[in-house]
Formats: C-alpha cells, structure tokens, sequence
C-alpha cells in the first residue's frame, strides 16, 4: 500500500477485516501503478488462487460488477459498476474520515461491504449505516458482512437520498463519485460533522472532498486527493452523439474555424481537466483517435447546443479549431487552462468546494472558501 496511506489508528481494523472475505471469486483487477489504466484480464479464485490472492494483496481496485450486473461471463463489460476500491484509497478516506469511537458513520455506496465492515470494527456496527443501490451488490454484502461478524444497518436504496432515519451523522463516506453533493445528505449531518466524497466535475477529472457542515447548514471544506470512482449510478451523465450537435451536416457543419497554439495535449491530463472543470459549466471532452497519433479533441455542451473541433498532429505547433453555437467552448476552457496556469498549476489539494445549506449552488475555491473561482463565461 502507498506510504502513510493507513494510519495507525485504522491498523487495528485493517488487521482484523481481511480483504480477501470481500472479494467475489470472480473478479477483474485494476492495472498496477505505472502499467496503464483500466482493468486487467478476470481472475477467478477457483482456476487460479495464487493470482487471485496476489491481486486481492495489491494496491490495486478489484472489479466486481459490469454495467449495472447486466455483464456475465469472465470478458469485459462496457462499464465498471462495482468494485472493491484500491486500499490506499480505502485507508486514505478513512483516514480524512477522522472517526471517533462513538461517531455515527453514513456510508452510500456498500459496494463489497469492505468499508463497511472495516467501520464496523471502529466505531461498533451500532454506529454504521450503509446504503447499496444494486440489489444483488447489497445481497452479497450482506452476506459477507455478517459472516465476518458485524450487524451494521444496511439499507437497498438511492444514497442520494441519505438515510434519515440513522440521522444526524458525525460523518458521510462517498464511495461512488458525485457530481453534485446531496443537499439532503447535507442535511442529515449534524453541524461539525464531516462528508468525504470523490467529486468529479463534467469535464472531467475528480478528487476527494472534505466537506465541514457549518451552523448554517452549509459545508465547505478542501479536497485532499485526486480520485478516479465510479459515478453514482443516478448522477451518471447520458451523452449525445456528436450527430445531434451538427444538425444532420456533415463536420465541419457551420462550425468557425480559427487557430491555436494551446496544444490540446496540455491539458489531457487528470489535473488540468480536474482545474477545467471547476471553472466551466457543461462542457466535456472526447477525443477521436487516429492510427497516426493524431486525434480530433471534441468539446461538446451538456445543454447540446455548442461544439467545438481541435485538431491534434504530432510536431506541430498550431492547430485547426472550429467552434459552432452560441458557445466558443474550446476558448472557455484555453481561458481556463491559462487561469490555472498562471496561478502557478495549484494542485487538488489547493482546492476547495462550499455547498450553499440553503440553495444547493456548488462554489468551487481556490486558497480559501474567500477565493471563489470565476466561472468562465
Ligand atoms: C466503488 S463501489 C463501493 C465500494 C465499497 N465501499 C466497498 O467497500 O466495497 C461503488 C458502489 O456504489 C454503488 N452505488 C452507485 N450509485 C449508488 C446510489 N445512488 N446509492 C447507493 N449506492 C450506489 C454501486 O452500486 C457500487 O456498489
């Protein structure tokens, strides 16, 4: 596990939950640090026990549901829905989690049951209430959770809707991303108490948030990590095909064509587009690749009504740009790629994100909650 990642106050847990009781005989580990992305080929407990416990001892995520359980096979599915997340990840939202032996825990996302189990031996499974969307991830859970000797409250339902009748909770634990923090959730925790969340940003790039819910109901507080979860299932974002943005023409459409030297690899990275994304609204990327290391870089708006091209070749130092629509949506985000930039490349943990008690409006932060972004316009 990375360095630091578990404290010594979690050591006592760590020890006395095992990973391996979580993990599904089949599963598709995550790539290792430095060896790509993604997933790697299923392993199943059964056909090949030493890789399976190698993986389940790895610092690696561990796959254990595609698309919504709609997947079955030991292939790939399209899109991870359930994992059991990477430990240093697990260890370090414990650790930002900052739990008392008596604090009263909300975590939406059971998942495995690891997490949960792992609160339960902290804080008494009295004090645990986790809440599963996926009927068949809770069943499984459930099982687990009580072979391994722990009766937290476990409850089938939408996590956005929190667990009112467990409230007020000391502490919130996230373990799918958010896009937008849940206004009743905020509400079910007392003042004081704390969220720990992955919150993503529709451009992209996502990081842990450590929210303080204040007398007035709302919470602010910095990010502490970078992150990369798999979405909460209601927040997830339905995007439309390029076709519906150019009308029925064929690209380049009505689209305005300029120049750029903002290369668009600058800012593919996770950082970049994590800053990108706190400072617009609506906009996301995707890139259209080709066998010669070229690739078109297509923003497009969530209200479908702006598009923009950047064509990418390598060695070249300006690149053709169209932009179409009322928004000139690759201008938004050079402007706010340079606003980054300029303030010296802050990293996640420079930033912050307050969550109005009363409206719900979501201001991001540079510094301090007193430095609200600009939202580029
Ligand atoms: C990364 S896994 C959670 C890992 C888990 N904490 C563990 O210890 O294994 C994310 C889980 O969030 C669940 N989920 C997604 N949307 C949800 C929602 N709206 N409410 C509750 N759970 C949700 C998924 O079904 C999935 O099981």
């Amino acid at each position: 596990m990375e360095d630091g990642a578990l404290t010594s106050d979690w050591l006592g847990a760590f020890n006395a939950v095992p990973r391996e009781l979580f993990v599904p005989d089949l599963m598709w580990p995550g790539k290792a640090k430095g060896t790509g992305t993604g997933q790697g080929d299923a392993l199943d407990r059964n056909e090949n026990p030493e890789a399976w416990f190698e993986a389940v001892y790895s610092d690696v995520s561990l796959t254990t549901q595609w698309d919504d359980g709609q997947h079955w096979g030991t292939g790939k599915g399209r899109t991870p829905t359930c994992s059991n997340s990477q430990p240093s990840m697990v260890f370090s939202m414990l650790a930002a989690l900052d739990v008392q032996v008596t604090s009263r825990v909300l975590e939406i996302g059971t998942g495995t049951g690891w997490n949960a189990a792992l609160l339960s031996e902290r804080v008494g499974p009295s004090n645990v209430f986790s809440v599963e969307v996926d009927e068949e991830n809770a069943k499984a859970a459930r099982e687990r959770i009580e072979s391994a000797g722990y009766r937290p409250t476990l409850i089938v339902g939408d996590g956005f809707e929190g667990y009112r009748e467990g409230a007020p909770y000391d502490r919130v634990l996230v373990t799918a991303a958010l896009t937008e923090v849940p206004h009743r959730v905020i509400g079910q925790v007392r003042t004081g108490g704390v969220i720990v969340a992955p919150y993503a940003t529709t451009y992209g790039g996502e990081g842990v948030v450590r929210l303080t819910v204040q007398r007035d109901g709302s919470a602010v507080g910095p990010f502490v990590s970078s992150s990369a979860f798999m979405r909460l299932r209601q927040q997830r974002q339905k995007r439309r095909h390029v076709r519906e943005y150019l009308g029925g023409k064929k690209w380049p459409a009505d689209g305005v064509q300029s120049m750029t030297s903002v290369s668009p690899e600058l800012i593919g990275d996770w950082l970049p587009m994590f800053a990108i994304g706190l400072q617009t609204q609506g906009v996301f990327p995707w890139a259209e690749n080709y066998d010669d290391g070229s690739y078109t870089l297509w923003l497009r708006d969530t209200a479908v009504t702006s598009w923009a091209t950047v064509g990418y070749e390598p060695g070249r130092e300006e690149f053709e740009v169209y932009q179409s629509g009322p928004r000139d949506l690759w201008d938004e985000v050079v402007v706010a790629y340079l606003r980054w930039d300029a303030q010296g490349r802050p990293g996640f943990e420079q930033f912050g994100l307050t969550v109005d008690g009363e409206t719900g409006e979501h201001t991001p932060w540079l510094g301090s909650p007193d430095h609200p972004l600009r939202i580029v316009d």
